[in-house]
């Protein structure tokens, strides 16, 4: 079933989500349904997500939730919920110690850019090597600024805007990072983000067929040059 159909069928605790996030999410979830997989979302609240992605991804998934909030403490198969700040390093690696490493985490949770960006921070370079990273609701600085109070340079939108640049850091001299190459792509949709994780080192352009033009390109450790004259390909990263 799709996530809208479960989400329309939904009888448990409450749940709420913009509905430009659903196809979003099923493209980019859709891989993980029925797998063994650990999901990890920041924010709880009545907690009716958590379960709405136990319906979704199937029996084999884990589902953990975590939030500030004492009150939104629950347990049931294959959900658990701990309590705790997404701000706070040691408290994430507590969860990644008693639930090992995610496959997917999605932050709901405070909105709070400098949350968002140091759970980001902590978290995406822990993810599975081809993890996928949610942050919801990326609209709420621009709200601030509706209102008047500007968030200071350096929200979350502008920190996705330089994680892009990073993306591409291999055509900048000595600009490469982990980032770069552990990072298939950075989807942008209205007030979401997906980073979806994935090995990206050896980046060639073979070209096939008959051409005038000579053999295709590398961009590999050694930059950007032409493939050698019968020079195997690179390994398939
Ligand atoms: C929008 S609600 C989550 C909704 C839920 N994900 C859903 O889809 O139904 C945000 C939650 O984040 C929690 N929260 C706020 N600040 C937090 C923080 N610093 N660390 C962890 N959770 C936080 C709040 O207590 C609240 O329950």
């Amino acid at each position: 079933m799709s996530l809208w159909a479960e989400f329309l069928s939904h009888q448990g605790r409450g749940v709420t989500k913009w509905k430009p996030y659903f196809h979003a999410y099923q493209r980019h979830l859709q891989r993980f349904v029925d797998q063994s997989i650990l999901l990890i979302e920041i924010g709880v609240f009545d907690g009716g997500s958590l379960q709405l992605w136990k319906k979704f991804l199937g029996p084999f998934s884990r589902i953990v939730g975590i939030d500030i909030n004492d009150d939104c403490k629950f347990e049931e198969d294959q959900i658990a919920v701990r309590i705790g700040n997404q701000a706070d390093s040691g408290f994430l690696q507590s969860i990644l110690d008693e639930f090992g490493q995610p496959d997917v985490v999605i932050d709901d949770g405070s909105h709070r850019s400098e949350d968002q960006i140091s759970s980001f921070r902590y978290l995406y370079p822990r993810l599975s090597k081809d993890g996928v990273y949610v942050i919801e609701d990326l609209h709420v600085p621009y709200w601030d600024k509706e209102v008047g109070k500007v968030e200071p340079l350096g929200n979350t939108i502008d920190f996705c805007k330089s994680m892009i640049d990073e993306l591409h850091g291999r055509y900048l001299t000595g600009r490469r990072s982990k980032f770069t190459d552990t990072t298939r792509s950075i989807c942008f949709y209205d007030s979401l983000v997906v980073f979806e994780r994935g090995v990206v080192q050896n980046l060639f352009a073979p070209r096939v067929g008959l051409s005038n033009f000579g053999p295709g390109i590398v961009m590999d450790q050694r930059g950007h040059r032409l493939l050698d004259p019968g020079e195997s390909l690179p390994q398939d990263t």
